[in-house]
C-alpha cells in the first residue's frame, strides 16, 4: 500500500469492469477520480456505493482534461472507457473509431502534456483474431477481425510510439470474457443493451428474457457449442492494481493476457446457471454467428509470473454464483 495517498484518474469508472477497479483501488489505498461521461455508466455507482469524486465527461474533451490534469495531482490513468458492442462496431465503425482510438489518443496527448506517464489499458483477447493456438499466449500473431478489436489493436500501437518518443509507460490488459460481480454484492454487471452470455443466461432465468439462443451447436468442441474464457470482473480488478503498482515502482511497458486459463462451453454455462438459480433456462438453437471462433481460451502465465497476480475466483459456479446475487439485488 502506497504511504502517501496517490491519486488515479479512472476513465470509465461508471461501468462494469472500471467500477470494480474503482473499489480494488480504493481497497489497496489509492484515492480514485472517475471521469465517466455516462453513455453507458451509471451515476449512483459511483456516488453512491463507491463514493468517490465522478467528473462527467468525455476522454475526448481536451479542455475538461487540462483542467482536469492541473487542478489535480493525477498518479496515473486507468483507462476502461470505450464503446464494447462487437456487432455494432461493424455497422458503425465511426463511432468505434472516434470514441476509443480518437478519445484514447486525445486523452494520451493531454497526458504527456501534464507530464504523467503511467497508463492502465483495457485491451482485449479479440485483437488476436482467430486463434492460431490455444491457450493463447502474448505472442501469438495478432489479426483483429472486427473494428471493435481494431481499435484496441491500433491504442497497443499508439502506446507502444508514445513510449518511444515521450517514454510513456503503460501496462495494455488483453482481457479474455469478463463476468461474475463483486463478492460482496455491491457492484455487478448492467450493460444496455446487454450482449454477454451469462448476465443474458440469468435474465432468461428471471424471465425478463423468454430464451437464450445458442448460436451454433456443430463446433469441432467437445459438447459442439464456443468454449469462451470467464475470468472474474473481482480477478480483473485485482490485475489492474498490480498493474498500477508495477508501472508506478518503475516498471517498464509490457501487455498481459488476462483470463481463467480453462474455457468453458456455451452449454455447461448454461448448465451451471440452472443450478445456481434453481429455475428452468428455455434455450433454442441457431445457426453460428459469423466471426465466432470455436474456442478462445487465454493463458495467463505471464500476469502470474511478472506481476504476482493470482485469481482468487476461478470457479465458473462461483463467477455465476456472483452475478446471480448481484442480478436478484439488481431487478428485486
Ligand atoms: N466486458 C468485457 O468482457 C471486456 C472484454 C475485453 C475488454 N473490455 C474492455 O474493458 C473496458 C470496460 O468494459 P465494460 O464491460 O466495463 O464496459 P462498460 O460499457 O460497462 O464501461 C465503459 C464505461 O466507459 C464510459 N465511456 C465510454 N466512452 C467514454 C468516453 N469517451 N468518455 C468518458 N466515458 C466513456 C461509459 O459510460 C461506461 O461507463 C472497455 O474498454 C472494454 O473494451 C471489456
Amino acid at each position: 500500500m502506497p504511504e502517501d495517498k496517490l491519486t488515479i484518474l479512472v476513465t470509465g469508472g461508471a461501468g462494469y469492469i472500471g467500477s470494480h477497479a474503482v473499489l480494488a483501488l480504493q481497497q489497496a489505498g489509492y484515492e480514485v477520480i472517475v471521469l465517466d461521461n455516462l453513455s453507458y455508466g451509471h451515476r449512483e455507482i459511483v456516488e453512491q456505493v463507491l463514493k468517490v469524486k465522478l467528473i462527467v465527461g468525455d476522454t475526448s474533451d481536451r479542455a475538461l482534461l487540462n483542467e482536469i490534469f492541473t487542478t489535480h495531482k493525477i498518479a496515473a490513468v486507468m483507462h476502461f472507457a470505450a464503446f464494447i458492442a462487437v456487432g455494432e462496431s461493424v455497422s458503425e465503425p465511426g463511432k468505434y473509431y472516434h470514441n476509443n482510438v480518437a478519445g484514447t489518443l486525445t486523452l494520451l496527448e493531454a497526458m504527456v502534456a501534464a507530464s504523467i506517464k503511467k497508463f492502465v489499458f483495457s485491451s482485449t483477447c479479440a485483437l488476436y483474431g482467430v486463434p492460431k493456438f490455444v491457450p493463447i499466449t502474448e505472442d501469438h500473431p495478432q489479426d483483429p477481425i472486427s473494428p471493435y478489436a481494431t481499435t484496441k489493436w491500433m491504442v497497443e500501437r499508439i502506446l507502444s510510439d508514445f513510449d518511444t518518443a515521450y517514454d510513456f509507460k503503460s501496462v495494455c490488459f488483453r482481457y479474455f470474457n469478463a463476468a461474475g460481480a463483486n463478492p460482496d454484492g455491491l457492484l455487478g454487471e448492467d450493460h444496455a443493451p446487454e450482449t454477454h452470455l451469462i448476465p443474458l443466461v440469468l435474465l432468461t432465468a428471471m424471465q425478463k428474457r423468454d430464451v437464450i439462443s445458442i448460436l451454433g451447436t456443430d463446433y469441432p468442441t467437445r459438447d459442439g457449442t464456443c468454449i469462451r474464457d470467464y475470468i472474474h470482473v473481482a480477478d480483473l480488478a485485482q490485475a489492474h492494481v498490480l498493474g498500477l503498482d508495477y508501472l508506478l515502482k518503475g516498471g517498464n511497458s509490457d501487455v498481459f493476457n488476462l483470463g481463467n486459463g480453462s474455457g468453458f462451453s456455451v452449454r455447461e454455462v448454461i448448465e451451471a446457471a440452472k443450478k445456481i438459480t434453481g429455475r428452468e433456462i428455455k434455450t433454442e438453437e441457431r445457426d453460428r454467428r459469423a466471426g465466432d471462433p470455436p474456442a478462445l481460451v487465454g493463458s495467463s502465465d505471464k500476469a502470474r509470473k511478472i506481476l504476482g497476480w493470482n485469481p482468487q475466483y476461478p470457479d465458473i459456479n462461483e463467477i455465476i454464483a456472483h452475478a446471480w446475487q448481484w442480478h436478484q439485488k439488481r431487478h428485486a
